[in-house]
């Protein structure tokens, strides 16, 4: 092969190669094998020597033709090298502002809070206030006061978690009722008081039974008080609560701090001019009735002056009516597949 030949094919084979390289690095090693003073050219420059010197010219102008390709062709790909290491560099590294951000897990108010907290807003629209008390209550308030001294039967339908003989875990909000009596000035007028919370109980756990569950209690007193007065209001929050065309049903109870006592069922459907009486389906939701004269004795209150009515309402039970809910448990297991539903 003619020394032009080897170059030609030399040229060839190096453009080649520099073509596919992909890093600076390799392209180098390229350069240096072709290119350098132990490379094919420099030794094709080296041998012409023996050349006439007819042919060194040519030769000498066609290798240096050839070394001036190669290297140019070594320096446009070392630039498109560098163009793309920049240009990855550069996507890797800028932030689209287009794409959607993390998501932040929203919380709702737990179902039974929602509960309450309606009960509050109609309750505080008719001019009540909302009085919290202490879950860890004197025997005094939660069962004395309440007329329900020691040794009461009637304490038996409350089973008790006794701190001390005379400490406990509230069976009720009640208590509320006799403390705040015991505060309220009757000569600016009126006590008017709803008290949620949370009570405690001996029961053992099952679909309607919580050791722990809600209430929340509803005290009016004043002057000129009514059974009137009660079951218009228990029928207001009956509708606000389940909707306009349910009804209330007042049935004979008994309860040691009320006389008289009544139950209170609210209509499972909406009651219109065409139900048949026997046909309503009656959901007992609360009890209530005309404070005890006993009970505002004690709580420093003239019952002859004063009287009113008071009512006690569980919110788990309204939450499972009103959502179907068949466990109260579901409350309380903090599963928030099941919480997130009411959101
Ligand atoms: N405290 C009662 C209970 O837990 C509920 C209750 C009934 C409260 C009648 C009242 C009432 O204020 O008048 O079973």
């Amino acid at each position: 092969m003619s020394l032009k030949d080897t170059l030609l094919e030399l040229k060839q084979t190096v453009l080649n190669k520099i073509s596919v390289v992909e890093d600076l690095d390799s392209l180098n090693q390229i350069r240096i094998e072709t290119l350098g003073k132990k490379g094919p050219i420099t030794e094709v420059l080296r041998g012409m020597k023996d050349l006439t010197a007819q042919e060194r010219p040519q030769v000498g102008a066609f290798a240096n033709e050839i070394r001036d390709v190669l290297q140019t062709a070594v320096e446009e790909r070392k630039r498109v090298i560098e163009d793309k290491v920049l240009t990855a560099k550069l996507s890797a590294e800028t932030i689209d502002v287009t794409l959607p951000g993390n998501q932040i897990a929203k919380g709702n108010a737990h179902v039974i809070q929602q509960i309450i907290e309606q009960l509050e807003d109609q309750f505080m629209g008719m001019g009540y206030q909302i009085a919290e008390g202490p879950e860890v209550e004197e025997d005094r308030y939660n069962f004395e006061m309440m007329n329900l001294p020691k040794d009461h039967p009637a304490r038996d339908m409350q089973d008790t978690f006794y701190i001390t003989d005379e400490i406990l875990m509230r069976t009720q909000t009640s208590p509320m009722q006799a403390r705040m009596m015991e505060k309220h000035d009757f000569s600016k007028g009126a006590l008017k008081m709803i008290s949620p919370g949370r009570v405690y109980r001996r029961d053992t756990d099952d679909a309607t039974h919580s050791h722990q569950f809600h209430q929340v209690e509803g005290l009016v007193i004043d002057k000129n008080i009514t059974m009137a007065d009660l079951k218009g209001t228990l029928l207001k929050m009956a509708q606000e609560l389940f909707g306009e065309k349910h009804q209330i049903r007042l049935r004979p109870s008994y309860f040691p701090f009320t006389e008289p006592s009544v139950e209170v069922d609210v209509s499972w459907d909406e009651v219109t001019d065409k139900t048949q009486p026997e046909d309503i389906k009656w959901i007992e939701v609360l009890g209530a009735g005309m404070v005890h004269p006993n009970v505002l004795a004690m709580a420093g209150v003239d019952p002859e002056i004063y009287g009113g009515f008071a009512f006690g309402l569980g919110p788990d039970r309204f939450a499972m009516l009103k959502y179907g809910v068949d466990d109260i448990r579901n409350f309380y297991l903090n599963d928030v597949r099941f919480l997130a539903q009411f959101d």
